[in-house]
């Protein structure tokens, strides 16, 4: 047991003597030491790293521009993967590839051979005229070429910039456009629920357009995708021909590391940009830390690679730290509901990270799936995402961890770059709903709206505070004004304003309530409500559209919109279909509306500005509040008939 039940509250679980034994903190007093100086608890964690050259100050700070390890240089994929094989681990374990098809074999590669692979890629990409500082476009499915990608690009110096391969074409377009990438890593395709998906044909498509010259594909089906000459080529054919021999470039700690775009409150995804140095510290420290690394774990996190959550944990994190790291390719219901079990069993996972929205998902599927099969290899679970309710969490403790594990909720964004509030393994408490303290050396409270601390209980907004952590992102590519109005606009350029809603309780704990802006977490993945209305407002059928959330109990929120057609243009469930289509095609299919409500007007202000708020309450059933400021209150009743409200 790793844990033990609290004897007088309810719901409230603390470490057992034996996982205080294991964990990497297990006092308290950590909390206290890191607050009283962060530079110097990060400085600690920093020296767990190689460095080629060691820092002159580890820690400087400026309005809008803190920087960490100044002069120091390191190397992500060096301290990945070298710093493993110099130590004698190198016939460990680096990556388990579970592709979806059953009847496919698992592959293992160790840490010697995704060393020799990734510095062969490395050198592939230097051979296509990639140099330190070039950004490189990575548009590719679960498959374990995604970890070499990543790790060439950061061998040589070269920032990646992952996109989700669900992401459509145009928003490829887009995110190769405003990064620069001239080379894109794709692959012709992918299994996903038993099917064979046609990714180079998404790819062909996002590269029009955009400034990429050269095109590396991955073959992943049976290679009868159409190759472009002279910009496309066979990423097997560029590999058998590259030198396996490429040292890791010695980059500067605040050197560019990656851009990952993540959706802001406007229709333009923002390129969120992480830095060397700081964020291979926290990624290694809390990877460690929050999941318990020891060598020899086999760790699974669910997330996608186009995610930073699937940056950090799938690739940095777990190999910054030499355990293993499994990637699976497809659905978690394919063939049958019990795949994540199956996988667990198969490779005796010792650590499971997922979101919630799959919880409830596997809640609803029954009990039944993972009761066929033995989880007792896992001794801890994660989550991360979005809020967790009492029952999903309970239903993860008990059912998944066998009442075994702590549960680690884990909150952070894809502009920290690695986790920030969560209980320690070691230290706890693990309740549902809690995501706990900010980790050790982060500084941050709940503010209200003038920047006052709150007291335990009062809701208000989360905030991190100067010295600022190191994975912290320094900001958004080629928009820096952006990057201050967004982050530090409400409290000043010395504290972070994380957009998110929270409380703590009197220990310190925190409870994260959502967003307060208009991003929304819609089955784990993060999109603005500006993004999709963007996108439906590309058909020229539309006049006005608005688009808010409505809560669902599978994938946390939902995106509903409201149309307005062209004058004559009447309405039909083709048009509905159609406009689907149009942000599968400008979004893809995680933008989809759950519901399109046509409707004859939208509440607008004197100004003729949405008022969202007002859409919002009628999909949540909520009292509308004042419409006085409304120019057209009349448009109210229609709405409330429209979407059944009857608060
Ligand atoms: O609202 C918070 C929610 O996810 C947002 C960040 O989304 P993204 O950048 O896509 O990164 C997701 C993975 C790190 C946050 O602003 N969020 C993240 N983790 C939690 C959470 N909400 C509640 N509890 C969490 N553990």
């Amino acid at each position: 047991m790793w844990v033990e039940k609290d004897p007088e509250k309810k719901n409230t679980y603390w470490p057992s003597e034996a996982m205080k034994e294991r964990a990497w903190a297990s006092d308290e007093a950590i909390y206290a030491e890191a607050a009283a100086d962060p530079v110097a608890f990060w400085t600690a964690r920093a020296d767990e790293l190689h460095w080629f050259k060691r820092w002159e100050s580890a820690y400087e700070y400026a309005p809008h521009a803190y920087k960490w390890f100044v002069g120091g240089k390191t190397n992500l994929s060096y301290n990945s993967l070298d710093r493993h094989i110099e130590a004698g681990r190198g016939d460990h374990v680096a990556v388990i590839w579970e592709p979806e098809p059953v009847d496919e074999e698992a592959v293992k590669l160790t840490y010697k051979e995704l060393h020799e692979r990734v510095s062969r890629f490395a050198n592939v990409l230097r051979g296509l005229g990639v140099e330190k500082g070039d950004r490189v476009g990575i548009y590719l499915p679960m498959i374990p070429e995604a970890v070499v990608a990543m790790q060439a690009c950061a061998r040589i110096g070269a920032p990646h910039s992952v996109v989700f391969s669900a992401f459509s074409p145009d928003s490829l377009r887009d995110r190769l456009v405003d990064a620069g990438a001239k080379v894109l890593i794709t692959a012709d395709g992918y299994y996903r629920r038993g099917k064979q998906i046609d990714l180079k044909k998404n790819a062909d498509l996002g590269v029009t357009g955009s400034p990429v010259e050269k095109v590396v594909v991955v073959q992943r089906l049976d290679g009868s995708a159409p190759m472009e000459a002279g910009r496309d080529a066979w990423y097997h054919e560029l590999m058998a021909d590259a030198s396996p021999d490429c040292p890791a470039e010695p980059m500067d700690a605040e050197d560019l590391a990656f851009l990952l775009y993540t959706s802001g409150t406007t229709g333009k995804p923002k390129g969120i940009m992480h830095t060397t140095g700081g964020y291979a510290v926290q990624a290694h420290t809390t990877a460690k830390w929050n999941y318990d690394l020891h060598e020899g774990d086999i760790f699974w996190c669910t997330a996608d690679v186009g995610w930073i959550t699937g940056h950090t944990y799938i690739n940095y994190g777990p190999l910054l730290n030499g355990v293993t790291t499994l990637v699976y390719e497809g659905s978690p219901d394919a063939p049958d509901n019990g795949r994540f079990w199956a996988i667990i069993e198969k490779h005796k996972v010792t650590q499971l990270y997922t979101a919630p929205t799959a919880i409830r998902m596997f809640v609803k599927w029954g009990d039944e799936w993972p009761a066929k099969y033995d989880l007792s290899s896992l001794r801890l679970l994660g989550t991360v995402g979005e809020p967790i309710n009492v029952d999903a969490w309970n239903w993860y403790f008990e059912v998944i961890g066998g009442g075994r594990c702590p549960v680690i909720d884990t909150w952070w964004q894809t502009e920290t770059g690695a986790n920030m509030v969560n209980s320690l393994p070691g230290i706890g408490p693990f309740v549902p709903t809690i995501a706990g303290r900010p980790f050790p050396g982060i500084l941050g409270d709940i503010l209200d709206s003038t920047g006052q601390p709150l007291g335990p209980g009062e809701g208000g907004y989360l905030a991190i505070f100067n010295p600022f952590p190191p994975a912290l992102t320094r900001g958004i590519y080629g928009d820096p004004e952006r990057f201050k109005a967004q982050y530090y606009a409400e409290y000043g350029p010395e504290r972070y304003f994380t957009s998110d809603g929270a409380r703590k309780d009197a220990a310190g704990n925190i409870r994260i309530t959502g967003r307060v802006d208009d991003v929304m977490n819609v089955a784990g993945h993060r999109l603005a409500t500006a993004e999709v209305e963007s996108a439906l407002a590309q058909n020229e059928k539309v006049s006005e559209v608005a688009v808010v959330s409505r809560p669902h109990d599978v994938k946390g929120e939902v995106p509903i919109a409201f149309v307005l057609l062209r004058g004559g243009i009447e309405t039909s469930d083709d048009i509905r279909k159609e406009l689907m289509a149009t942000v599968n095609q400008v979004i893809g299919p995680t933008g989809r509306p759950d519901e399109i409500i046509f409707v004859p007007d939208v509440p607008k202000t004197r100004s003729g500005k949405i008022m969202r708020r007002v859409l919002k309450a009628l999909v949540r059933n909520e009292p509308v509040g004042d419409l006085t400021t409304l120019q057209n209150p009349e448009s109210v009743d229609k709405l409330k008939e429209l979407v059944g409200h009857s608060a």
